[in-house]
């Protein structure tokens, strides 16, 4: 079979290449051998390593869970904060350890950190043993980069934005509830945030293309769709004539899909319009992540974040009262360079207002590159664990009491397995995106059932199957 080199071809405007490149004729060159991949970071990741994995089984690898049997091993890495680098650098030794014992071994790595110069230049200089090395805006190359895999490691990022190309393959993880790109990158770029480096400027996909990704999802008989982007609420503005997110929701809850989830969500651009449509729609669930970052406006402007406190707090409110039953979820970042300890109450002072159904809590990770990184920060690591601390202890309380709510109450449940920790149970989702584990629902899964709510635990509910939901 002729295959044509896929750095030459203009991959992304030629479907037909793109075709070859993605479908089940590619040859099996590698039947017989296993891939092991690990995903580190957002969501987003978690979706890439689904294309990631349909590449790899493209060539005939399959699967293993086991790193010691693996004859490819990718690791798709986030760039997020500082520690993730050390995880990685961990992982790699032991991929280092294993490539002395299987020297063919492949190792591969992409994602975020793939597209930071430093890595890369690191891992040219002084990690010979990693083969390839691919960004997250060429993995379409995967297929391209193992077979080219000569002596020399093969590394291919582009330092581009990118572009959006089309038909996909995804080896998806669940068969009821799927990712969906609606859009790539991110133009926001808040002062600490690596994000728009490393993913590039805001690329929204054609509504057209993202409503028929939802039908062959529907058709293929999944439940739920979760909308993903860094900013959903920006979608469409950097296309020209694009409908906006608001009608792209609408037009995905007019699909005949059962739910419909998306992240996440900038205060900045939530309009109106779009909280009418979420309040509108019964497959639109009642559930927003909604980054608050920092309760101090001093705070949010540095950081780039265009809201104040008062606004943040005036939106959450207008949510609230809008859409019943609303579940909302945050991240705060504490120790922001230079956050004071005012800055910092007025933070604990707003989760006591809005009273989180949950929230990501970080401490702020210097980014090199980012505008944030000059800043010369006095406050200290010490000083800001403790910060941290007490907000979480603040959190949990709220967690808590939103999860007590739902004691004695029947609620909807999208059965996704059994749970890990107790197999007489499954577990799921709420529409307002609590965890569940069911007693007495094996039958029961990958349907929307009632569960009537037995305890409510910090970070979990345990709950009695009823019956399926009508
Ligand atoms: N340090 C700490 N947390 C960060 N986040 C993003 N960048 C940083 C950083 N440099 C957090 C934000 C974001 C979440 C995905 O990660 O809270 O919403
Ligand atoms: Fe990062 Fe801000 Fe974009 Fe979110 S909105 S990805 S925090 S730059």
């Amino acid at each position: 079979m002729h295959l044509p080199d896929l750095k030459e071809a203009k991959i992304r405007t030629d479907k037909e290449t793109e075709y070859i490149y993605l479908q089940e004729n590619f040859p099996k060159l590698y039947k017989g051998q296993k891939y092991f991949l690990k995903t580190y970071g957002c969501q987003m990741n978690v979706h890439d390593s689904e294309e990631v994995a349909a590449r790899l089984e493209s060539l005939g690898f399959e699967k293993t869970e086991t790193l010691e049997n693996a004859d490819i091993v990718i690791l798709n890495t986030c760039a997020i904060r500082e520690n993730a680098h050390d995880k990685l650098y961990g992982f790699l030794g032991r991929c280092k350890h294993l490539k002395k014992e299987k020297p063919d071994l492949i190792i591969g790595i992409c994602g975020c950190m793939a597209q930071e110069e430093s890595v890369v230049q690191n891992i040219m200089e002084k990690h010979k043993y990693i083969d390839i090395v691919f960004g997250t805006h060429n993995i379409y190359l995967l297929q391209d980069l193992i077979i080219n895999k000569k002596e020399k490691q093969n590394i291919e990022v582009l330092s581009c934005e990118g572009n959006v190309y089309e038909n996909i393959r995804y080896k998806r993880d669940s068969k009821i509830k799927a990712w969906v790109n609606i859009q790539y990158g991110c133009d926001k770029f808040c002062t600490y945030c690596i994000v728009p480096y490393t993913r590039g400027k805001q690329r929204s996909r054609k509504s057209t293309d993202i409503i028929k990704e939802v039908e062959e999802l529907v058709n293929n008989g999944y439940k739920e769709v979760t909308l993903l982007g860094q900013n959903v609420n920006a979608y469409g503005k950097d296309l020209k004539g694009e409908i906006n997110f608001a009608k792209l929701l609408e037009k995905v809850a007019q699909t005949k899909i059962a739910r419909i989830f998306f992240v996440t969500s900038h205060p900045w651009d939530f309009t109106d319009e779009m909280i009418e449509t979420i309040a509108k729609y019964d497959n639109i669930m009642p559930y927003i992540h909604l980054p608050l970052q920092s309760g101090s406006t001093r705070i949010l402007k540095l950081m780039g974040r265009r809201y104040t406190k008062e606004e943040y707090l005036n939106l959450y409110q207008k949510i609230k009262q809008k859409i019943p039953r609303v579940a909302i979820t945050t991240d705060i970042i504490v120790g922001f360079p230079n956050e004071s300890k005012e800055d910092f109450n007025e933070t604990l002072e707003v989760v006591k207002k809005c009273e989180f159904d949950s929230a990501f809590t970080f401490i702020y990770s210097k980014r090199e590159g980012t505008p944030a990184a000059k800043i010369i920060d006095k406050v200290s690591m010490e000083e800001k664990e403790k910060r941290l601390q007490e907000l979480n202890k603040l959190i949990n309380q709220y967690s808590l009491k939103a999860n007590k709510k739902y004691l004695n109450k029947t609620v909807k449940v999208l059965v996704e397995g059994i749970s890990e920790k107790d197999s007489s149970k499954v577990y799921g989702y709420t529409d307002t995106m609590k965890l569940v584990n069911i007693e007495g629902a094996q039958e029961q899964i990958g349907n929307i059932i009632d569960v009537l709510i037995t305890e409510a635990k910090s970070f979990s509910l345990d709950g009695k199957y009823l019956a399926k939901s009508k």
